[in-house]
C-alpha cells in the first residue's frame, strides 16, 4: 500500500490534535474537579491563596471540561464524522488549523485569567470580552469549515449525525454572541448590556441552551455516528431521528427559566420553562430509545466490547439525567432542589454519565483509524477505565442525591414557633460525609482517564498516521 498522502485524502490531522487534547485538558479539568471536591471536604485546601481559592477554581473546573475536554472532543469527533460521512475531505486545511490553534489559545486565556480573578461573572460565560470576541471568531470560523464541507460533499443526503452537529454550531454562536454583548471599560472588565431581570433571563436563556445545544446536541451528533459504527448495525431509525431532530430544537431553547423559578422572572415565564421541560423529556427519550435499540441483535457484544459498553451507558445515563431535569424542573420540586447539592448531582449524571462517558467511547473507537492502527493498545485497560468510571460517576451522583435531599428538608425545616430547626452549619455538617464520597468517585473518574493517556500514548506511539490516511483516500476512492 502506498503511503504517499493525497490531497484528497481526508484531513486526518487536525482530528488528531483534537483528540490527544481532548485526553490532556480531560486530565486536567478532571483532576481540578476533584481537587476543588476535595476543598469541600478539607477546606484548608483552598491554601489561604486567593489564586487557589474554591471560588476562583470552580469556574476554571467548568471551563476546562465543558469547553476544553467536551469543546476539543467535539471538534475532533465533528471534523471525522463529516470528512466520513460526505466522503470528501475538510474544505480549508488553514481555517481547520486556526480552529485547533485559536481553540487551545482561547483555553489557554481561561487558564490565566480565570485564578486571578478576571470573570464577567456569568456562569458558564465567565471570559471577559478580548477572549470572548476570539471565541466568536473561532467558533464561527468552525462553522464555515463544517458547513463548507456540507456544501462540497459526494454524498446525496445530510447524515442525521451531521444535522446535530450543525445545530450545535449555529446555536452555540447565537448564544455566545448574545449572551456576550458588553460594554468594556478596560481591557479585563467590562459589563453587561443587558441589566436586571433581563440579564438574567437572557444569561439562563444561554445556559440552558449551552447544556442542551453544547452539551447535549453536538453530543447527540456523536452518538448517532459512533454507535452503530460500534455495534455495526444501522441505527434504528432513521425517521425517529429526523422526529428527534425537529423536536430537541424546538423545544430545548424554551426551557430557561426553570433555572429562574421564585424569582423576579415573571410567574408566566417559569411556568412556561416549566412546561417546556416537562415535554422536552419526549423528544430526549426518543434520541435515547433510537441509539439503544440501534443493539437490537448485537447486545451480545456488550459482553466483550468495552467501548459499546461506554456508549451504551451513557445513553443510560443521558435517559437518566434527562429523566430527572423535567422533574426538577416542576416548581414545588425546585423549591427543594435549588441551591442544593442535588442540582450538583443532576448537572454530573449528565456531565460525567453521558457527555463524558460518550466521548470517551467516540475517542477509542477514533483514535486507532485516525492514527492507522486496527486498534487500541490494549481492550484490557477500556475496561478498567469503564468501570472506574461507571463506578466512580454512580459514586459521585449517589452522595449529591443524599446530600442535596438532606439539604433540602434541613433548611426548609420549622419549629412550632416559626423559627429554623436547624443552623446553615448543622447542614454543612451533614453535607460533610456526602462530599468525601463525591471526591472519592471523583478520583476513580479521574485515575480512569489516566488509564486512558497511557493506552492513547501506546496506540499513538506504534502508529502510522500516513497510512490512516491513504487507507481513507481508498475507501473514498472505492465509494464511488
Ligand atoms: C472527576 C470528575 C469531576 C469532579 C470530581 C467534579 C467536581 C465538581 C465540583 C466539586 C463542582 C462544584 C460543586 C459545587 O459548587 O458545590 C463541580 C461543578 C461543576 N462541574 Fe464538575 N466535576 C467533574 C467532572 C466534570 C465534567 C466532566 C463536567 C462536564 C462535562 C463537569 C461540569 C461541571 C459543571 C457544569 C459544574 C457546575 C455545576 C452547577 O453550577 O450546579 N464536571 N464539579
Ligand atoms: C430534558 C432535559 C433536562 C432538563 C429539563 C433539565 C432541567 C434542569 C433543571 C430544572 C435544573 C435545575 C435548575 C436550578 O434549580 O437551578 C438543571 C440544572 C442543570 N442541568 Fe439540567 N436538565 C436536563 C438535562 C440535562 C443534561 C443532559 C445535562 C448535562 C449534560 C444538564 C446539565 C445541567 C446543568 C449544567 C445544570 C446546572 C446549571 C447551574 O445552575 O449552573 N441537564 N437542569
Amino acid at each position: 500500500m502506498s503511503t504517499a498522502i493525497s490531497p484528497t485524502a481526508y484531513n486526518y490531522k487536525v482530528v488528531r490534535q483534537f483528540a490527544i487534547m481532548t485526553v490532556v485538558w480531560g486530565i486536567l479539568g478532571m483532576g481540578l474537579g476533584v481537587f476543588i471536591a476535595s476543598q469541600l471536604v478539607w477546606p484548608q485546601l483552598n491554601l489561604d491563596l486567593p489564586w487557589t481559592s474554591f471560588g476562583r477554581l470552580r469556574p476554571l473546573h467548568t471551563n476546562l471540561v465543558i469547553f476544553a475536554f467536551g469543546g476539543c472532543a467535539l471538534f475532533a469527533t465533528s471534523y471525522y464524522v463529516v470528512q466520513r460521512t460526505c466522503q470528501t475531505r475538510l474544505i480549508s486545511d488553514s481555517l481547520a488549523a486556526f480552529t485547533f490553534w485559536g481553540w487551545q489559545a482561547v483555553i489557554v486565556g481561561a487558564l490565566i485569567t480565570l485564578p486571578l480573578g478576571y470573570t464577567t461573572t456569568k456562569e458558564y460565560a465567565e471570559l471577559e470580552w478580548p477572549i470572548a470576541i476570539l471565541l466568536a471568531i473561532v467558533w464561527v470560523t468552525y462553522g464555515v469549515v463544517f458547513f463548507g464541507t456540507i456544501v462540497k460533499r459526494k454524498t446525496k443526503h445530510i447524515y442525521v449525525g451531521n444535522w446535530f452537529y450543525g445545530a450545535f454550531i449555529v446555536v452555540t454562536a447565537m448564544l455566545h454572541i448574545v449572551n456576550h454583548m458588553s460594554l468594556p471599560v478596560s481591557l479585563f472588565k467590562s459589563y453587561s448590556a443587558y441589566s436586571g431581570a433581563t440579564d438574567a433571563m437572557i444569561q439562563w436563556w444561554y445556559g440552558h441552551n449551552a447544556v442542551g445545544f453544547f452539551l447535549t446536541t453536538g453530543f447527540l451528533g456523536m452518538m448517532y455516528y459512533f454507535v452503530p459504527k460500534q455495534a455495526e448495525r444501522p441505527i434504528y431509525s432513521y425517521r425517529l431521528s429526523i422526529v428527534h431532530f425537529w423536536a430537541l430544537i424546538t423545544l430545548y431553547i424554551w426551557a430557561g427559566p426553570h433555572h429562574l423559578h421564585y424569582t423576579a422572572l415573571p410567574d408566566w415565564a417559569q411556568s412556561l420553562g416549566m412546561a417546556m421541560s416537562i415535554i422536552l423529556l419526549a423528544p430526549s427519550w426518543g434520541g435515547m430509545i433510537n441509539g439503544m435499540m440501534t443493539l437490537s441483535g448485537a447486545w451480545h457484544k456488550l459482553r466483550t466490547d468495552p467501548i459499546l459498553r461506554f456508549l451504551v451507558v451513557s445513553l443510560a445515563f443521558y435517559g437518566m439525567s434527562t429523566f430527572e431535569g423535567p422533574m426538577m424542573a416542576i416548581k414545588t420540586v425546585n423549591s427543594l432542589s435549588h441551591y442544593t447539592d442535588w442540582t450538583v448531582g443532576h448537572v454530573h449524571a449528565g456531565a460525567l454519565g453521558w457527555v463524558a462517558m460518550i466521548s470517551i467511547g467516540a475517542l477509542y473507537h477514533m483514535i486507532p483509524k485516525v492514527y492507522g492502527r486496527e486498534q487500541m493498545h490494549s481492550t484490557g485497560l477500556i475496561n478498567a477505565h469503564f468501570w472506574l468510571a461507571t463506578i466512580g460517576t454512580v459514586l459521585y451522583i449517589a452522595s449529591m442525591w443524599v446530600n442535596g435531599i438532606t439539604q433540602g428538608l434541613m433548611w426548609r425545616a420549622i419549629n412550632d414557633d416559626g423559627t429554623l430547626t436547624y443552623s446553615f452549619v448543622e447542614a454543612l455538617q451533614a453535607s460533610h460525609p456526602g462530599y468525601i464520597v463525591r471526591a472519592l468517585g471523583g478520583a476513580f473518574f479521574a485515575s480512569g482517564m489516566l488509564l486512558m493517556a497511557y493506552n492513547v500514548f501506546r496506540t499513538v506511539r506504534a502508529s502510522k498516521p500516513a497510512e490512516a490516511e491513504a487507507a481513507a483516500q481508498i475507501a473514498v476512492v472505492g465509494a464511488h
